[in-house]
């Protein structure tokens, strides 16, 4: 592999890493891995570096520059897989303990090593990185550097905690592993995690210049270092925590707790860091929260693994429906580089829908050229003047059969015969919107969630009929947008809103039962879920939620509220009116604060009620399998990430004690908890 810039006097290849010494010997390294569109640092990886380094010192370059050969990145991070099912600490701890004599090997290298990182260079890839004497990076504004171990209920466990505290000062390297930020080379270089920031092109001239001048490197400032001096450990130790505690709870994601007890006592003695440091990732590591945020990780790449139809590259959608959704779902599918004709028939909700585009344009993207691109792309069209023109058609009309069909007949004629022809409705069958199409097979759902630009699920919804061509461009659309898609079978309320509604309605009748609001979304936060289901219910709107529970109440045997109705009558709304089951003050709950200890029994109500709708749809087949059903459940409400879905939860609780559990509650309050027949 001879690279521009420089001539080959010796190569080496092995599988992922191929080296080569230039004439003014210096040893250039390059990763690609082997069937793999990024770099990850598996167990054969790191064993094929070390027969690396092995080889590269014995012809003693005056230094060595690691490079990716990859168009993704530098090393996206660990072997992610490799960790799942883990259970034997010890085999955890040789694991780490091993890379961390490989990275020992690369940092004791008697001549300078500098790694060139651009994109991806994340978690295990910038422990490799702070391993070597210097780091450059691009200054392209897709690199990303950081470590995202604890979303993994873990912390950097590649000696990252002790190299990076040493690099760039505590309080700079506790902020990074805390936060999971990304930055960018600027911002990387600005706290000293990088030595410099050049264009891509620049890169062999600039670790050329680092491996023959060898300048200082740069040093932590005097507070960074003096945080790290025992006596100060301990009380930023626990202001930390405290800062940590209003985002997570030890109990549900004890990893950052861990890592600022293993900072606390550890600090101050690599050795025995390092040592500490191996103990603790193998022991959160084989922990039920890392486990279950790893199956997490790895349900969110089995959606995105579902690309569809690789010849469907959509370049135009048109949305008929500027309100709430379809102005959102215009906006994002600009956002990401498509070109957006939107209609609706009054021009005041696309003037509203194009006001809020240039806000989320404005905060997503920053740079002003890139706002205006974007907003150029999104172009209002009363006249749907874009339908003929459009690979994808996604209506986001009002809720209502009739309209919806009335609506195809003008679109379908006007359409390109290839083009998919979408609906976001959120309760209607596909069988009654499909039944007065030319070609009703044609027809399927796109169902987008409220906040569009947050929810990073997509229900893509399908008759029995439905061409699986069809299917398939849908797949590769939400593919295209950044959406994760889940195909679920045309049922009331699909998979989501099934499995939430009976969830939201059991806060209803607590309510009505006299609990306080607050302490019923308590309850439900302390199980795990990111908000309570009456805050919920408030920011979905109460009028939302009155339609979608009258929409699938037959079904699901479930009565509208009378407080509900009521509430909307007296025009309380939710959020959206300034006041439902809370008041609002600028768009935020004011909520009572209780110190009532939380009464199980609401959270057991709540989360049965929530567990036995999720088994009753997994009977109904209205997603593949239990796996599709707890990715689902995760990316379209939140549902606490650290218990790995509510199947899996099932599974972990026990399925007997669970049943039991829910006959208790049948015999306490009703037929409403009456076990699913799919328990059986
Ligand atoms: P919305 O009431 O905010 O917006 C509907 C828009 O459609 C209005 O701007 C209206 O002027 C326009 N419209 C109605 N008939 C039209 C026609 N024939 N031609 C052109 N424009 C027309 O409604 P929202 O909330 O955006 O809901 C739209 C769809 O999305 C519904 O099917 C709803 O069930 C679904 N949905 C709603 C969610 C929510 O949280 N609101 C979540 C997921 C899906």
């Amino acid at each position: 592999m001879n690279k521009p810039g420089v001539s080959k006097v010796e190569v080496k290849q092995m599988n992922n890493w191929n080296f080569e010494i230039d004439a003014d010997n210096i040893a250039w390294l390059h990763v690609d891995m082997q069937h793999s569109s990024a770099n990850i640092l598996s167990k054969e990886m790191l064993e094929e570096l070390d027969h690396q380094l092995l080889s590269i010192s014995q012809h003693n370059p005056v230094g060595l520059v690691i490079l990716s050969s990859k168009t993704s990145g530098f090393i996206a991070g660990a072997d992610v897989r490799a960790f799942a099912g883990m259970t034997d600490r010890h085999e955890a701890e040789q694991l780490i303990h091993h890379a961390h004599e490989i990275l020992e090997k690369l940092e004791n290298l008697p001549f300078p090593s500098v790694a060139c990182m651009h994109g991806f260079c994340l978690g295990g890839g910038l422990e490799l990185a702070l391993a070597c004497s210097y780091r450059i990076a691009s200054d392209d504004a897709d690199v990303r550097i950081g470590f995202p171990e604890t979303r993994l209920g873990i912390f950097p466990g590649f000696a990252g905690t002790v190299r990076s505290t040493a690099l760039i000062g505590h309080l700079n390297a506790l902020q990074l592993m805390l936060s999971n930020r990304n930055l960018n080379g600027r911002q990387a270089k600005k706290i000293g995690l990088v030595d410099e920031v050049v264009p891509n092109r620049q890169f062999k001239s600039a670790a050329r210049y680092l491996i023959h001048d060898q300048p200082h490197r740069s040093r932590p400032s005097l507070l960074q270092r003096l945080a790290g001096v025992s006596l100060l450990r301990s009380a930023i130790t626990t202001w930390l925590k405290s800062q940590v505690s209003k985002k997570v709870s030890i109990e549900h994601y004890p990893a950052p707790y861990a890592l600022l007890d293993h900072w606390n006592t550890s600090a101050g003695d690599p050795q025995q860091m390092a040592l500490s440091e191996q103990q603790e990732v193998a022991k959160l590591l084989t922990g039920e929260t890392a486990q279950n945020l790893i199956r997490v990780f790895l349900l969110q790449n089995r959606l995105k693994a579902q690309k569809g139809d690789p010849d469907f590259r959509p370049t135009h959608v048109h949305v008929v429906g500027g309100g709430l959704m379809g102005g959102d779902i215009a906006a994002w599918c600009a956002l990401k580089g498509l070109r957006v004709t939107l209609q609706d028939q009054s021009p005041e909700m696309l003037s509203r829908a194009i006001e809020r585009a240039q806000q989320l344009f404005s905060k997503s993207l920053r740079d002003k050229r890139k706002v205006r691109d974007a907003m150029d792309r999104l172009i209002p069209d009363h006249l749907a003047r874009g339908v003929p023109r459009a690979d994808v058609v996604i209506e986001a009309i009002y809720e209502d059969a009739e309209a919806k069909q009335a609506l195809y007949q003008q679109l379908e004629p006007r359409m390109k015969s290839d083009a998919v022809l979408a609906t976001n409705t959120s309760s209607i069958p596909l069988e009654i919107l499909a039944e007065k199409l030319q070609d009703p097979d044609r027809l399927v759902g796109l169902h987008f969630f409220n906040p569009v630009a947050k929810m990073p699920l997509l229900e893509i919804v399908t008759m029995a009929s439905t061409d699986t061509a069809v299917i398939d461009k849908a797949l590769a659309f939400s593919n295209r947008i950044s959406k994760l898609p889940l195909v679920v079978k045309s049922s009331p309320g699909f998979l989501v809103n099934r499995v939430l509604l009976p969830y939201l309605m059991e806060a209803m009748q607590l309510h009505k039962e006299g609990v306080p609001a607050a302490e019923i979304d308590k309850a439900a936060k302390m199980f795990g879920m990111p908000m309570g289901p009456i805050e919920l219910a408030d920011t979905v709107g109460l009028d939302i939620c009155k339609s979608v529970a009258e929409k699938m109440g037959d079904m699901l045997s479930i009565e509208v509220p009378k407080e509900l109705v009521s509430m909307i009558d007296a025009g309380k709304l939710g959020r959206k009116s300034g006041e439902g089951f809370y008041r609002y003050e600028k768009g935020k709950a004011v909520i009572q604060k209780s110190s009532q200890p939380v009464d199980e029994s609401v959270s057991d109500r709540l989360i049965g009620r929530l567990l036995n709708e999720a088994v009753a749809t997994l009977r109904e087949a209205v997603v593949e399998d239990a796996d599709a059903l707890d990715a689902g459940i995760i990316f379209g409400t939140g549902f606490a990430p650290f218990r790995g879905g509510p199947m899996h939860y099932i599974d972990h609780y026990g399925k007997e004690a669970m049943l039991e559990k829910l006959q208790q509650l049948e015999q306490q309050h009703g037929e409403r908890f009456k076990p699913d027949a799919g328990w059986a």
